[in-house]
């Protein structure tokens, strides 16, 4: 007989986690959709792909539950309507999404290191995943503000990300 191995509050953390992966993936969409829309074609790759590794990450989480003996329901997911004019909103959007869920990830594991150290452990992989993730649109902030609005470099970046 296969036990049912997590805690509610590793559970409730777990499918909060599970919302979260999809928002970020629907987020992604919204914004390629954007960039799309404005022209900038690399961006609008990058974010479609980057909406595909939220999906990987949603995939994990999913898996998980069902290792633990539970099963990952589909959550209402929250509404991505990011206001996108350009690269920089595009950017600044996914900072800051992916920096709220590094801080989530943060709180989840301290909460559950004590109770849980196997879920935690698990978590550990999103943790290294969110300080990929912020370090990357980090570093192409500062590189769109070395720019300064300057059209040429704009579509210059552009077709570095779609590449
Ligand atoms: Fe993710």
């Amino acid at each position: 007989m296969l036990k049912y191995l997590l805690s509610s509050v590793a559970e409730r953390h777990l499918l909060e986690a599970v919302h979260e992966e999809l928002y970020a993936s629907n987020l992604y969409k919204h914004i390629s959709n954007q960039c799309q829309r404005l022209g900038l074609f690399g961006a609008a790759k990058f974010f479609k792909n980057e909406s595909k590794e939220e999906l990987k990450h949603y995939q994990l989480l999913a898996d998980y539950i069902n290792d633990r003996g539970g099963v990952a329901e589909i959550p209402e997911i929250m509404r991505a309507n990011a206001d996108v004019r350009g690269l920089e909103d595009a950017l600044k959007a996914s900072y800051e999404a992916e920096c709220n869920l590094e801080r989530k990830y943060a709180e989840w594991y301290s909460t559950l290191h004590p109770v849980d150290p196997v879920t935690a452990q698990f978590l550990l992989q999103f943790l290294e995943l969110q300080r990929r993730s912020v370090g990357e649109i980090g570093d192409l902030l500062s590189r769109l503000k070395l720019i300064e609005g300057d059209r040429a470099a704009i579509l210059l970046m552009d077709k570095e990300l779609g590449e």
